[in-house]
């Protein structure tokens, strides 16, 4: 076991900041994350592959020797974004020119070498699957040599780092089960920059589940950029399962399976999953999640589109129909289920009655939350490729602003239905408002805030709900429930 000192920032009760570190560490880590979840946790894998090379993580800038920035390029404004940061790497290194700065994450995959002529400050350029080599490339750059790897991996999946938790709550954390996407759905970058999907051994699985309860965090969140599509049958990539043993296959776990055992070994645990996907979602999940009352009720089903014309032009692998049948279904097995949404305005071709099809989709379901935008065209997709960007941006706006206030109306249908209810909250923090209230989510993934009496931040206590706005459920703890 390596020596660990847990620094907890006790003035900030309630929001912790833990981080772990390595007394014999002399060198110091500033990493930062934009993007997805996938790459917070990705970040956590960095700083545990760092941490073996002499390197603490520290909060300043200024003090850093070396600066990472995992990166997103989901729409160009994520891009912009991560360029507008590294102008201010460029003023920090002024004061600090001994600083190294390093580029992770989906831009670097994308960019590759090119990041090194773009970007004069950066000296390092390293893709999501090249995590491993850090410790080689970081020797190159401190010999004043510029370095890039950027291969994608058939088999890579980090299962056996344990990650360094940034930023922690202490509380809650992300564990990946699978990386890479196979979906090449026509208007995103995902499957170029994160490779083909391959799933990860549910032994490294359950044995980092097994650390964090041992850490005492109370809730998991299992990853994936598809997390219904895991499929362990000994490793390689999911594509290749067809050519895989008899044996093999015999004895290979799906994702429902991964979650029941999962939430049978762990009981005491809250498992969270994220994200799913209509066209490989079965069933069985639901069944599994309606069996284990510590699997939250709340699925993250994204759907891009409600028309069919326009599902089909983003190789989605689903009809509107068949979309709205699984929707369906899973409120007759679950009916407190809480669903949400990720959709696209304005995407090649889109009419006004396609919008309407959206329009009337989010009625037909409810959403509890949503994750909307614009469409914005991605270098080197089949959509960049073979079809127009021809809707204008005005218009984009437009479809995008009446899907968001739809989505408001319905998030204020779903947050009043939990009115008069007492429903079981874990603590994770302080609320932003309010010194003197907890925060915390409820099974369905809305956030709770109620005065914090003499309950603690991890406690899973009951709250009858007596108040709401369109985001956040107001209440009062009644006492512990039978969880804690
Ligand atoms: N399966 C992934 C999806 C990643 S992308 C996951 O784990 O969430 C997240 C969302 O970004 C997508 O669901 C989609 O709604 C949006 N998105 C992806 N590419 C986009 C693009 N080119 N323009 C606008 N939105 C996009
Ligand atoms: Fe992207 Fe579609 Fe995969 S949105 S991450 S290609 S499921």
């Amino acid at each position: 076991m390596r020596e660990v000192e847990k620094v907890i920032d006790e003035k900030k009760q309630g929001k912790a900041l833990l981080t772990e570190h390595k007394k014999e560490n002399t060198k110091k880590l500033f990493i930062e994350s934009y993007g997805c979840q996938m790459n917070m946790n990705d970040s956590e894998i960095v700083a545990a592959i760092l941490s073996e090379q002499g390197f603490n993580t520290t909060q300043s800038l200024e003090d850093a020797d070396l600066v990472l920035v995992n990166t997103c390029s989901i729409r160009e404004k994520a891009e912009t974004t991560v360029r507008n940061r590294l102008k201010k790497y460029n003023h920090a290194k002024k004061h600090n020119p001994k600083m190294k700065v390093g580029v992770l994450g989906c831009m670097a995959e994308r960019l590759k070498a090119k990041f090194l002529e773009e970007e004069k400050i950066v000296d390092l350029v390293v893709g999501p699957d090249a995590y491993r080599d850090l410790p080689n490339l970081i020797e190159e750059v401190e010999a004043g040599r510029d370095a890039v790897n950027v291969i994608l991996s058939k088999d890579e999946t980090y299962g056996d780092v344990s990650p360094v938790r940034l930023n922690s709550n202490g509380v809650s954390a992300f564990v990946s089960i699978t990386r890479g996407c196979d979906n090449m759905c026509t208007f995103c970058v995902v499957p170029f920059t994160r490779g083909r999907e391959r799933s990860r051994d549910p032994k490294s699985i359950i044995e980092e589940i097994r650390s964090m309860e041992e850490k005492n965090f109370k809730e998991i969140t299992l990853l994936g950029q598809n997390v219904d599509s895991y499929l362990w049958y000994g490793g390689g990539l999911k594509k290749d399962f067809s050519k895989a043993s008899e044996m093999a296959k015999a004895t290979a776990v799906d994702f429902a399976q991964l979650l029941d055992m999962c939430a049978t070994e762990f009981p005491k645990m809250r498992f969270r999953f994220s994200t799913s996907n209509p066209q490989d979602m079965t069933l069985d999940v639901i069944h599994v999640m309606a069996k284990h009352k510590n699997i939250c009720k709340y699925i993250h089903l994204p759907v891009q589109s409600g028309s069919n014309k326009m599902l089909k032009a983003m190789n989605r692998q689903h009809t509107r129909e068949e979309y709205m049948d699984l929707i369906d279904n899973i409120y007759k097995i679950i009916p407190e289920m809480a669903l949400s949404q990720d959709m696209i305005a304005g995407f090649c071709g889109e009419t006004e009655a396609d919008h309407e099809d959206t329009l009337n989709l989010m009625e037909h379901v409810k959403y509890s939350f949503g994750f909307m935008f614009a469409y914005s065209e991605r270098p080197g997709t089949l959509a960049a490729k073979k079809m127009e960007d021809d809707i204008p941006l005005e218009t984009k706006k437009r479809r995008l602003q009446e899907i968001i206030n739809l989505q408001q109306k319905h998030s204020l249908y779903r947050t009043q239905e939990h009115v008069g209810k007492i429903q079981e909250v874990l603590i994770e923090g302080t609320s932003k408002k309010s010194e003197n209230h907890w925060k915390g989510r409820n099974t369905q993934n809305t956030v709770v805030v109620f005065p914090k009496e003499n309950y603690q931040m991890g406690d899973f206590v009951n709250v009858k709900i007596e108040d709401c706005t369109s985001t956040t459920l107001l209440g009062e703890a009644v006492g512990y429930s039978e969880n804690n």
